[in-house]
């Protein structure tokens, strides 16, 4: 059994990301559980308040979660052509305290997806994700690219994917994924 944890970073109910996370979960090979979590109830990283109450009951968990998985996928939007403040939080937060950060990411395999309205599918917010997931030293599958552009044509109000062909993109890139991760659960042994 494959577990990958799920994480879109969008907050919001209508969210294209979130969306197509769902969509995602519903190709997913047989025996491989894609885990959605979410970033609601992580609060904004204050040093001073990890200092005095440590790690928040939401982070904790959501850290638990990825160092137990095989692998760790995000939907990423793309603000400003960046990575929005509340993911690039989240990941922040799952980062402390540095002694404990190797146990979450270290070697974790990371895919990158993204869903925007725009034409350009969050390329830009997913190179920018690169050196994040460097410096927490994860395992990037660097291979596997979904960009899904124009998401508002294709991803309904209910959040359903309507679209074939990027049911059939987003399969093959979930499959891609798995392959990945138990290829070198494979090697490692
Ligand atoms: C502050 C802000 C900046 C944005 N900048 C970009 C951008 O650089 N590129 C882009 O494709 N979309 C941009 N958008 C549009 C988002 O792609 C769009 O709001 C999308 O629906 C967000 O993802 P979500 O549906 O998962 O919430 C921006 C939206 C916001 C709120």
């Amino acid at each position: 059994m494959t577990t990958i944890i799920g994480l879109s970073g969008s907050l919001r109910k209508g969210s294209y990301n979130t969306a197509l996370l769902a969509a995602a979960k519903a190709v997913a090979p047989a025996g491989v559980t894609l885990d959605i979590r979410t970033l609601h109830g992580i609060p904004l990283y204050d040093g001073d308040v990890e200092e005095s109450e440590g790690i928040p009951t939401a982070v904790a968990t959501l850290k638990d979660a990825i160092a137990q998985a095989d692998g760790l996928l995000l939907a990423t939007p793309e603000y400003n052509n960046g990575m929005p403040g509340v993911f690039k939080n989240a990941l922040d937060w799952l980062s402390r305290p540095p002694a404990d950060s190797a146990r979450v990411f270290r070697d974790k395999p990371v895919a990158v997806m993204g869903a925007s309205p725009g034409g350009f599918g969050t390329i830009l917010s997913q190179n920018a994700w690169m050196p994040v997931l460097r410096t927490l030293q994860t395992t990037p599958w660097w291979q596997g690219r979904l960009m899904v552009s124009r998401a508002n044509k294709i991803i309904d109000a209910d959040g359903n994917l309507q679209d074939d062909a990027v049911r059939q993109q987003l399969a093959a890139f979930v499959s891609g994924f798995v392959e990945f991760i138990e290829h070198r659960e494979g090697e490692i042994g």
